[in-house]
């Protein structure tokens, strides 16, 4: 086991996903979040800790397993999700955002459970800080892979994503199709970075999270060079 740590891809190096939802609490007992199942994030963990990386994963809440020797951290929030990843920005070399960040939090979060009164409620709603964002354009930065969900012009939104957001690498989802994405087991993606760009097939998440790592490995050592 040893060896194969030391022959792999990512020997030495510690990789950063984020996975899953973000829960944004309204009041004690209610939240807004998401359908993310965490799948993709987690196969990633595992592929990346079998290529022989220390492997950091920031979960949030997510009903399947997390990959044996890999540091999970759970949180619940965008920001708790931030405070987690900023706290591992320069001890990490690759971080892979996997993670269905809720957009947007309840401005006001209400001490006790809001009671039901009139036909209808308002919610204010604040946007969240963009944890991938943040980490991309920090002085200490590690390579910085995104994810992109779209259900149109997939491959634009994509590329724009990975210019904005200053990322190495953006795997873009076409979320529209319902054979692959948030709940499936399969996924389909286009992997785009700044001079070329590599297409996956419908294949599982394990399988495509293993040539993933792969290719970040790959694009990671022509960064470094
Ligand atoms: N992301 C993040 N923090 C946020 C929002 C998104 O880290 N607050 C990350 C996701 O983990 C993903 C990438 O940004 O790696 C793109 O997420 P996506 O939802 O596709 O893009 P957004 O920038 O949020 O834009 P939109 O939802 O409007 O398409
Ligand atoms: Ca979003």
């Amino acid at each position: 086991c040893a060896e194969l740590f030391e022959s792999g891809i990512l020997a030495g190096l510690h990789l950063v996903v984020t996975a899953g939802p973000t829960r944004e609490a309204i009041d004690p007992v209610r939240y807004i979040s998401n359908h993310s199942s965490g799948k993709m994030g987690y196969a990633i963990a595992a592929a990346a800790r079998d290529a022989g990386a220390r492997v950091t994963l920031i979960s949030g809440p997510v009903t399947i397993q997390a990959p044996e020797r890999v540091n999970l951290e759970k949180v619940e929030s965008a920001r708790d999700m931030l405070e987690a990843a900023l706290e591992h920005i320069s001890s990490c070399q690759i971080f892979v955002a996997a993670a269905a960040v809720a957009d947007y939090r309840p401005l006001n979060v209400a001490n006790q459970k809001i009671k039901k009164s009139g036909d209808s409620m308002d919610l204010t709603m604040i946007k969240n800080p963009d944890v991938v964002a943040t980490v991309a354009q920090h002085e200490q930065r590690p390579f910085t892979v995104g994810f992109a969900a779209e259900t149109q012009a997939v491959e634009d939104y994509a590329r724009g994503k990975l210019e904005n957001k200053n990322l190495d690498m953006i795997v873009a989802n076409d979320v529209s199709r319902d054979d692959i994405g948030f709940n499936s087991d399969h996924n389909a993606a286009t992997v785009l970075w700044s001079d070329g760009q590599q297409s996956f097939d419908s294949m599982s998440k394990d399988t495509m999270a293993r040539q993933l790592i792969e290719l970040i490995a790959h694009r990671y050592q022509q960064y470094t060079k």
